[in-house]
């Protein structure tokens, strides 16, 4: 797909529906009794491995274009799948998953595409296996193709080594099925979708500091769920409406949820003309509309716990401040190598293409902002995120961009050229 230069970013959009908070509730409609609808419900393949999934569990969901709808069988209404699982490019399903078919009485495989068999899943295999269950990695190197024999389980209480939410949900969903209460310590809060839609299902689920605690054997019951839109998604329009001059843009209803906004936090840091208009809140989520100028912005430092509350964002975070003055550093991002693709490496050699002063660093990017752009062939390496961040670099470069798997943005926006076309002003 082919990029050149625009003359402005303008007008009103509406991103899709946020992609975490789609697959959870999904997850636990299908745990919970009766029906679960979901307005705003994200199609983009993600979220559609996780219906899959489920389907396959026994679970009946249908689909229409306002709204799904979930006929939940409760937390033992799960039945033996005659298929292996294919959780696709995602790992929110794939762990997530694993921390509930850890509590079955039966045994699945699941697997997924060629960058999720890459994907370190010993973070939830070691927990998941305290608490009783057992699980293979079957290529022994510990990725997907996994097996999970459900067995019964035990509470534990779990210190994860890195922030991540699809750890931290993955002991919780098993936790629902535990003999006791099952909690998790983090370094640093991760995305609380979890937590706050279980509560909303029926769970007992309290945090203190970086530490949540379940309550087992819980009675769920059916919900209505309105996503947001996804901030992760927003951020690519953010960036746009920053970076490119003459550019006035309003986004509507996004999910600002005070363990995803980072990126607002970054664009204050940074100088971004961004207000927040005010806010409302919908099954239990935080949302509003963000008005967004042309900016000039600076650089800055990002790190610490802040990186889990933007971590998917960094991507488009480094293609901003190559239009900043000064420099911005990005560390404590090690995750970053562990994503869809190896991110650091990924934004390094890509934004270097382009003619960026970029260093990659062991946990994260050092950028000199300041240095005009060049379109160059870009090499998305199938990752949603990745592609996205350089359609919007593209859009403020000499010359033309081409991206390579430039149609891997179904991940998680399957629409983004349309509407990114249709609000880019080329007179
Ligand atoms: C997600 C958590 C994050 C994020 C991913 C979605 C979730 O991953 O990068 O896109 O829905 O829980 P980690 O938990 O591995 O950090």
């Amino acid at each position: 797909m082919k990029f050149t230069r625009i003359k402005g970013i303008r007008g009103e959009i509406t991103v899709p529906g946020d992609k975490s908070i789609s697959h959870r509730a999904v997850m636990f409609g299908s745990l919970a009794q009766g029906i679960t609808t979901v307005e705003n419900f994200l199609r983009g393949a993600d979220c559609l491995s996780t219906i899959d999934c489920f389907r396959r569990l026994g679970i009946s969901i249908e689909e229409t274009p306002e709204q799904i709808t979930i006929h939940g069988k409760g937390l033992d209404g799960l039945s033996v799948p005659s298929e292996i699982l294919d959780a696709g490019n995602s790992g929110t399903t794939t762990r997530l998953i694993s921390g509930i078919l850890s509590g079955q009485t039966f045994e699945t495989t699941l697997t997924g595409d060629a960058s999720i068999q890459k994907r370190p899943m010993g973070r939830i295999i070691e927990p998941l296996t305290q608490m009783g269950a057992s699980i293979t990695s079957l290529g022994g190197n510990g990725c997907a193709p996994l097996c999970i024999e459900g067995r019964p389980l035990h509470g534990i209480h779990y210190t994860t080594k890195v922030a991540s939410a699809q750890v931290k949900s993955a002991i919780l969903l098993a936790g629902l099925y535990a003999d006791s209460p099952t909690s998790v310590t983090e370094p640093a809060l991760s995305r609380n979708h979890s937590e706050l839609m279980l509560s909303l299902f029926g769970a007992s689920i309290k945090t203190e500091g970086t530490t949540a605690t379940i309550e087992p054997r819980p009675r769920l019951s059916g919900q209505k769920i309105l996503v947001p839109g996804d901030i992760s998604s927003a951020a690519y329009f953010i960036a746009a409406a920053c970076i490119t001059p003459d550019s006035e843009l309003l986004i509507r209803h996004v999910g600002v949820n005070p363990t995803r906004d980072g990126i607002l936090r970054v664009c204050r840091m940074m100088n971004a003309d961004v207000t927040l208009l005010p806010y409302k809140e919908e099954s239990g989520e935080p949302s509003a509309d963000l008005l967004v100028r042309s900016s000039s912005l600076k650089g800055c430092v990002i790190e610490g716990e802040l990186i889990p509350t933007l971590i998917d964002e960094l991507p488009i975070i480094a293609v901003m401040a190559c239009f900043a003055e000064g420099t911005t550093v990005i560390r404590d991002a090690a995750e970053l190598k562990v994503k869809e693709s190896n991110r650091i490496d990924a934004m390094a050699e890509n934004l270097a293409a382009m003619g960026a002063n970029v260093t990659a660093t062991d946990d994260g990017l050092i950028i000199e902002g300041g240095r005009p752009l060049r379109g160059a062939a870009i090499d998305s390496h199938l990752d949603h995120r990745i592609a996205m961040s350089f359609a919007i670099a593209a859009l403020n470069a000499d010359g033309e961009t081409r991206i390579q798997g430039a149609e891997c943005v179904n991940i998680s926006y399957p629409a983004f050229y349309q509407d990114l076309n249709r609000i880019s002003s080329k007179t």
